[in-house]
């Protein structure tokens, strides 16, 4: 069969200090904030940071209720999911749920920065929050 995943897109982490944090990839690394966003809908406040092709997302709580948040009290500061750039969100959803996989989303769902997305549960994907991201504008 083809290979769904075309690249890595993000590695997620959650930090409790989004400017610290940033901060810290800007001075240590150099890096530079690609794009921000908030995204009420998942409680959380993003900023990507360029690494190649990809990036690395920082994350962090905007409310209490927030996945984010739970993840931060339970684990702590860390790696919080893997997003993989697949060419067709819809088809790689639907190969996770015909090998018997669980889904955190039943169907893809709008994104940050314009994309579509859906979740992968970690009990099926051995222990890794997975996100599957198909990128609209050719990232
Ligand atoms: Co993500």
């Amino acid at each position: 069969m083809d290979m769904l995943l075309t690249e890595i897109d993000h590695v997620a982490i959650a930090v409790r200090d989004l400017e610290g944090a940033i901060s810290w990839y800007q001075e240590v690394f150099g890096a530079t904030v690609e794009h921000r966003e908030v995204v009420d809908s998942d409680g959380v406040a993003e900023a990507l940071l360029r690494v190649a092709d990809s990036y690395v997302q920082l994350l962090t709580p905007t409310t209490d209720t927030s996945p984010v948040a739970k993840y931060l009290e339970k684990k702590g500061e860390g790696l919080h999911h893997v997003g993989y750039r697949v060419a067709n969100c819809a088809e790689a959803l639907e190969a996770v749920k015909a090998s018997g996989g669980r889904v955190i989303d039943e169907h893809p769902r709008p994104g940050s920065r314009g994309t579509t997305v859906a979740f992968i549960h970690p009990k099926t994907s051995f222990g890794t929050l997975i996100e599957l991201v198909e990128d609209h504008g050719g990232h």
